[in-house]
């Protein structure tokens, strides 16, 4: 509608993940190279955590989207899978027949398949996204996945993308034997205020823009505290203010026309006014025993002293074991001196 106001070639700020206009900030790159990495490795498990909006999805298809051809890379993005329904999601994914198939015929077919890749020197890769929906007796079905093998090589690996909510999954006691086979992981953090300026230029540029400044200084500084660097919110910001731009007819866009996208986004997105975020960060919260909330450092600290006595407390009981083992075994050489002087 307003590309041609700019003299784009294109909508810069679509919502849908598109590895044309992958823009690689630190955390990003730092991303893909673990991917990267992952693959040079052909076996075990990549997982990439980010918040909501950060970008994992886009990664993920700019990934496949440079794949050679030696790797058949199948992609699923997550419901609440059950270990069965993963089993025949994967097979389908890889392009085999599911229908009326028991799970254990899957597991056959798979491994086949696999190993049919496997001689035609290619191999297999499976894309896990959302992977935070998984339940963890799925996530132990995709570790028994990777345990496919011909002469002690993977057959398959995983990249598991998934919101923060992973982490804690895969931090599980019972995950241990998921974790031994994690080769690389990596968390995708939001962009930083020069890189949220970077990315909004070069999203722009991608999309055929070649004119002087459009923002100014105080418009990109508004865009990153409304959006914190996180890059679908940007993406959505950036496109009102360019159908403001285009419906006000203006040639810059500064602090003033931000503003006015940022009120007009926040009300019809139930966000709070910035006034009411401080309040609520000032109202006191009371635990249900009616204990005041403190802030996180006071519990930063309360748990670092907890730590400390702690340590105390075991080098204390190593002190006293050490002692009564030395006891013991005084009492020990008395008892053998003892019993020789009897039976002398
Ligand atoms: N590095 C990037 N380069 C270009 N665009 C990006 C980048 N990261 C994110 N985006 C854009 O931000 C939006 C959200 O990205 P994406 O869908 O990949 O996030 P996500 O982390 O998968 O989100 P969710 O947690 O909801 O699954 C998309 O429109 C995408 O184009
Ligand atoms: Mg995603």
């Amino acid at each position: 509608m307003y590309e041609s106001h700019y003299g784009l070639n294109s909508k810069p700020f679509q919502l849908t993940p598109d590895p044309e206009f992958f823009f690689a900030s630190k955390w990003h790159k730092r991303a893909m190279s673990y991917l990267q990495y992952g693959l040079s490795q052909a076996e075990g498990f990549i997982v990439i955590t980010g918040d909501i909006g950060t970008g994992k999805t886009t990664l993920a298809n700019s990934l496949l989207n440079d794949l050679q051809n030696d790797i058949f890379a199948a992609q699923i993005v997550t419901p609440k899978l059950s270990p069965d329904e993963l089993v025949k999601m994967v097979a389908a994914k890889f392009e085999l027949d599911v229908a009326n198939k028991t799970k254990a015929d899957l597991l056959k077919d798979l491994e086949s398949f696999l190993s049919a890749l496997h001689q035609q020197g290619r191999r297999a890769l499976l894309l896990v996204d959302e992977a935070q929906n998984l339940p963890l007796e799925t996530i132990e079905e995709l570790r028994m996945l990777s345990n496919f093998q011909a002469k002690g090589k993977p057959l398959l690996q995983s990249f598991l993308l998934g919101q923060e909510e992973l982490q804690p999954i895969l931090r599980a006691p019972n995950m241990e034997q998921f974790r031994q086979r994690i080769v690389a992981s990596c968390h995708l953090a939001p962009l930083t205020d020069e890189e949220c300026r970077a990315y909004i230029e070069y999203r722009m540029h991608h999309a055929g823009w070649n004119g002087a400044n459009l923002f100014s200084n105080e418009a990109y500084e508004k865009i990153y505290q409304f959006t914190h660097g996180v890059p679908r919110k940007i993406n959505t910001l950036m496109d009102r203010i360019l159908l403001y731009g285009f419906l006000e007819e203006l040639e810059r866009l500064d602090e003033e026309a931000v503003e006015n996208v940022v009120k007009e986004v926040a009300d019809e997105m139930f966000i709070p006014e910035p006034e009411e975020e401080i309040k609520k960060h000032e109202v006191t919260e009371l635990t249900p025993e009616g204990h005041e909330v403190k802030d996180i450092e006071y519990y930063k600290n309360m748990l670092n002293e907890l730590v400390d006595a702690l340590d105390n407390a075991i080098s204390h009981k190593i002190k006293l074991t050490r002692y009564i083992d030395k006891l013991l075994k005084k009492k020990y050489k008395t008892y053998v001196r003892l019993k020789s002087d009897d039976s002398d």
